[in-house]
């Protein structure tokens, strides 16, 4: 069985009371539930973590590399100001896609650049818990190419 690994930044653990007009009424809880059964959809095993710690988010990057199939990343505020996360992402040598809830295109401008993009084979953005479940349709895609 194959298996990936969904990571999750900053303040996403407070998702379901954060800005609701903005990211929903949706908890991370309800997130990784949707994103599980998902991956069951695809016989994919799942490991779902959310950290606040830049370092911790880099050392999980680090451990794909031996423990996993593919990532889903959503770097969350790290998105834009993090080049240490995207020297992580570029290294780990793994199907690899980031996830936003919201459309940061649409959003501030200092939204609108994802450095972490940049390490990425793709980015699925604005479409809520969603964006998530079709990150994990690409990447099944990608780890049976
Ligand atoms: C986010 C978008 C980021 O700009 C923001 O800092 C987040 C959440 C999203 O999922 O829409 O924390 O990554």
């Amino acid at each position: 069985m194959k298996k990936i690994v969904i990571l999750n930044g900053p303040n996403l653990n407070l998702l379901g009371n954060r800005e609701q007009e903005i990211y929903g009424t949706n908890t991370l809880d309800d997130v990784e539930k949707e994103c599980l059964n998902k991956c069951l959809e695809f016989k994919l095993e799942c490991n779902f973590f959310q950290n606040n710690n830049e370092g911790d988010i880099i050392n999980h990057i680090h451990s794909a590399q031996d423990n996993y199939d593919g990532l889903v990343i959503n770097p969350a505020a790290f998105t834009h100001t993090s080049i240490a996360l995207l020297d992580a992402l570029r290294a780990l040598s793994k199907p690899k896609i980031e996830v936003h809830l919201s459309n940061i295109q649409a959003r501030e401008d200092f939204r609108k650049n994802s450095i972490t993009s940049q390490g990425v084979d793709g980015s699925i953005c604005g479409f809520g818990t969603l964006s998530y479940l079709l990150a994990i349709e690409a990447l099944n895609k990608l780890i049976y190419k």
